[in-house]
């Protein structure tokens, strides 16, 4: 199969701003060749599709990075545990694609799972090390093994000049950050600001999951996380009394009344964002991180302790590369 170029206006394929859709890696392959003549530099951008704009955040970024913007759209089956949503995790491929091309990305890489590991599941995987228990390594076994092992094939596969993350997952920037730097990938890892709701949701592809009441309650977390935050700016700097804080803002009655959905938190934990340590004294800078439940829908979120945060839907202002 030749690589399509898909439209963004979804016309017949051709006439359009020319996101390339590469299916296998001979057509990834051949692409990049064709991309990189000239001595072009790539920013890679990988997801799992069901595009929001915190990707689209992370695209833009890439195009100030590099000369091209590459993505890849794969829901990495390595990643879930066999109790989770590996099945209804929600798809959208052509929207993407319209969207990816729309924010400037000139090719996109849409493996199958075959495709994508041709000889079956890895044998040899990418361990995390310590910080792979932490947070929500600690309820997730397995997930950041399957994360990195698909990132390194990814980075093998794009081979990228430098690759952006965002830091609604901070986690996951930790780890790959320190699989970057054990391993000697020549790859140059950017971060991109966390993208919000206007109610404080971190966007997420999960957020589909939500029943309208669900989603009614969803910025409890985040509202629970600014209130420590508030805590941190006035003076409150134990990271035990932000933790506790956070809890019992969750524990409190919903404004939403008695009866809303609550949030069933898995951790919150004030950490260092680069060993995710918990700290015991929090500086700014650090990390005060949580997850948890509304239904059967995890959430995740985090806020950097001591930052601008002027507006609610990016919780740190300014450029984290
Ligand atoms: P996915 O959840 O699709 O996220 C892809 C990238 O988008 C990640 O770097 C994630 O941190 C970023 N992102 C998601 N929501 C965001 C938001 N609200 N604000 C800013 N950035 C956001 O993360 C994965 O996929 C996978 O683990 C992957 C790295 C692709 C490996 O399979």
């Amino acid at each position: 199969m030749t690589p399509v170029t898909w439209s963004a206006s979804g016309d017949a394929p051709g006439k359009n701003r020319g996101l390339r859709v590469a299916r296998t890696r001979v057509e990834l392959e051949r692409e990049l060749a064709q991309l990189r003549s000239g001595g072009a530099t790539v920013a890679f951008v990988p997801t799992m599709g069901f595009l929001h704009p915190g990707h689209l955040a992370l695209l833009d970024r890439a195009r100030e990075l590099a000369d091209r913007v590459v993505l890849s759209v794969f829901v990495n089956p390595l990643q879930f545990g066999p109790e989770e949503d590996l099945d209804r995790y929600p798809r959208s491929l052509g929207r993407d694609l319209e969207l990816a091309s729309a924010r400037g990305a000139v090719l996109a890489f849409a493996p199958s799972v075959e495709e994508m590991y041709p000889g079956g599941p890895p044998r040899v995987r990418v361990h995390p090390g310590p910080g792979g228990e932490l947070l929500c390594g600690a309820f997730r076994p397995g997930h950041f093994e399957g994360v990195l092992t698909a990132v390194a094939r990814l980075f093998g596969l794009v081979r990228p000049d430098v690759a952006v993350f965002g830091r609604k997952d901070a986690q996951q920037v930790a780890l790959v950050r320190q699989m970057v730097r054990d391993l000697e990938l020549r790859v140059e890892i950017a971060v991109a600001p966390l993208v919000r709701e206007m109610d404080g949701l971190a966007m997420s592809s999960r957020n589909a999951y939500l029943t309208p009441a669900e989603r009614g309650s969803a910025p409890a977390l985040f509202q629970a996380l600014s209130a420590a935050d508030m805590a941190f700016r006035g003076g409150e700097h134990r990271g035990a009394e932000l933790e506790a804080l956070v809890r019992r803002r969750l524990e409190a009655s919903p404004e939403e009344g008695p009866d809303a959905p609550r949030l069933r938190l898995d951790y919150v934990q004030a950490v260092d964002s680069g060993t995710l340590d918990p700290v015991q004294a929090a500086r700014p800078g650090h990390l005060l991180a949580a997850a948890g439940w509304i239904g059967e829908t995890r959430l995740i979120d985090n806020v950097v302790l001591g930052a601008d945060a002027p507006d609610p839907r990016v919780s740190m202002s300014g450029r984290e590369t």
